[in-house]
């Protein structure tokens, strides 16, 4: 199948940097789909701001940077944006009650034989395509943050997938020049956060109880792993919101207290402390 146009729902911290990853290939035009002009305009501000680094890197040249903002389409209608569309990234809040209207939409929208995928981090990809009349189609295509740099992409078969959109899946993956991982179940967390979220939780208990300050805890994993970030200014970077949803789905679906989100996330989400995205979490990024 030729992909010549995608849509990409949702335009936050996800959406944006997936609608440009795919714009940079130079081959699609990009839909990008939200709800408030506001938060288009956010998403457009932002893919703007990373072209603009790869201008000052040299990757980009002033034109083709211009060419892939051309590329990219904002758009608040729904109708216009899944109009003749080849392949739809879903990258909504991960909210079920949202990615269900989504998913009802696109199905009702879309060509029967468009791929619709699913950036969720989470969620499971066999409930989300029990929303539409093509569960053959429905995939999960996990992203990282940020999607402009990292080089992965979980590809998630939900119980219903058809190896026929796995293989689109794959195809469009190595197009946009990222690295692909076979997910074979449909299982809470996939692989990545499966094993990122626990740590990421386990760090807070540290926070929590009061045995290190988060800039230790921060320097000991970057120094002592490896790591790029520590797990705190990873939080931060992910959004405290998006890492409390994975962990309690993870809890909900495997019902066990390992999974258990710290009370300290609980508290910080609830006071609006989500990181780099409302301008304060564990660090500052008010700058
Ligand atoms: N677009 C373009 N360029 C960007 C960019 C963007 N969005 N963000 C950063 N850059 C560039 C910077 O300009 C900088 O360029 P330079 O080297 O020429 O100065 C370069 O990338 C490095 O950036 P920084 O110096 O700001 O910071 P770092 O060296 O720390 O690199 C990073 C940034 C690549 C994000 C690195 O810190 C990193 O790999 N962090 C870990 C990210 C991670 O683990 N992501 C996964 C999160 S989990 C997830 O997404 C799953 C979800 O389901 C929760």
């Amino acid at each position: 199948m030729e992909i010549k146009k995608v849509t990409v729902v949702g335009a936050g911290l996800m959406g944006h940097g997936i609608a440009q990853v795919l714009s940079q290939v130079g081959k699609f035009n990009v839909a990008l789909l939200d709800v408030k002009q506001e938060f288009l305009d956010r998403g457009v501000n932002w893919i703007k701001k990373s072209l603009g680094k790869f201008v000052e890197k040299g990757v980009l040249s002033n034109e083709e940077a211009e060419k892939v903002m051309e590329r990219i389409h904002p758009t608040l209608n729904v109708e216009e944006a899944y109009k003749d569309t080849d392949f739809v990234i879903e990258a909504a809040p991960e909210k079920i009650a949202i990615k269900k209207e989504v998913f009802k939409a696109a199905d009702k929208l879309t060509r029967p034989e468009t791929i619709l995928a699913t950036n969720t981090s989470s969620i499971s990809i066999t409930l989300l395509s029990s929303f539409t009349s093509k569960p053959d189609k429905v995939v999960g295509m996990h992203f990282f943050n940020p999607p402009q740099l990292m080089k992965l992409v979980e590809i998630i078969k939900g119980k219903l997938t058809s190896d026929e959109t796995i293989s689109a899946v794959k195809d469009l993956i190595e197009k946009i020049g990222k690295e692909a991982v076979l997910v074979k179940k449909d299982a809470p967390g996939f692989i990545v956060n499966r094993i990122l979220m626990p740590a990421l939780n386990e760090a807070l208990f540290l926070v929590w109880e009061g045995i290190a300050e988060p800039k230790d805890i921060d320097k000991a994993i970057k120094l002592g792993l490896n790591w790029p970030m520590g797990p705190l200014t990873l939080l931060d970077y992910v959004g405290l919101d998006t890492a409390l949803s994975v962990i309690d789905v993870l809890y909900n679906e495997f019902k066990d207290s390992k999974y258990r989100a710290c009370p300290l996330l609980v508290q910080m989400v609830r006071a609006g402390l989500l990181g780099r995205k409302t301008g304060k979490g564990f660090y500052d990024w008010k700058h």
